[in-house]
């Protein structure tokens, strides 16, 4: 058991699929996984464990943005062993060709700040998925009907921004999408030798004021699920 997450030794796969939303994880573990039993129910931020075509995966909600997903993914690569992490989740669209529903795999993060800023003091470090899951993801999300984009992303603290002038500058500099965890995901992995990714779908845009109907949401949740786990076990 760690502070955060009350599994025991052994009950957290190597794959671990993390939507921010604890609901979300039990329905994709419900919906998608066999066998699958809860292993963690601290502050309500569940976490189960089950197979998907014979490989053990986990599936851990992380809370939203980075200092919350920063505790879950330190201590399930630190104290469990998990090695191979993909975020499941939406963003908002910054870009003209990118629409709502369409599928962004972040191949990088960028960010004001994250959780790991004070290790590297002056230097911008920048966060980046790993190649082989950015691959296979984009694989596997090419064999399905969405409209896929592969390119940077922004991870930021604000959900409510009151600063459109770093938007515009995010826009300008060709970033896809807005979310609030992936940068710090692929910092904490790369800080424990670990492979991240970021599999997100569109549900808003920043451009157009658009927004994706929530009962849409659950049905573009469930391709992103199955990008993920093809992408994790390929
Ligand atoms: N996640 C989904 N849409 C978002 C937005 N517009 N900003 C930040 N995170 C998001």
């Amino acid at each position: 058991m760690t502070v955060h997450i009350g599994a025991k030794p052994g009950e957290i796969a190597e794959i671990v699929l993390m939507p921010g939303d604890p609901m979300r994880a039990k329905w994709a573990a419900e919906t998608f996984l066999k066998d699958a039993t809860c292993v963690n129910e601290v502050r309500g931020m569940l976490g189960f464990t089950g197979t998907w075509n014979g490989s053990r995966v986990t599936i851990q909600g992380s809370g939203m943005g980075m200092p919350s997903l920063s505790i879950y993914a330190n201590e399930l690569m630190r104290d469990y062993g998990a090695k191979t992490l993909i975020r499941i989740g939406s963003a908002g669209a910054m870009q003209q060709e990118v629409a709502i529903r369409d599928l962004v795999i972040a191949m990088t993060a960028s960010t004001i700040s994250t959780p790991s800023c004070g290790f590297f003091k002056e230097l911008n470090y920048a966060p980046c998925a790993d190649w082989k899951l950015l691959h296979s993801a984009w694989a596997a999300a090419k064999k399905t009907d969405a409209k896929v984009h592969v390119g940077g992303i922004y991870s930021s603290d604000v959900f409510y921004d009151e600063r459109p002038d770093l938007n515009e500058q995010m826009q300008r500099h060709g970033v896809l999408a807005v979310e609030m965890e992936a940068a710090e995901l692929y910092t904490v992995a790369a800080r424990y030798g670990c492979r991240a990714l970021a599999v997100l779908t569109i549900s808003d845009h920043l451009l157009t004021g658009e927004a994706l109907p929530s009962d849409e949401r659950e049905r573009s949740f469930g391709e992103m699920v199955e990008i993920a786990l093809a992408a994790a076990t390929a």
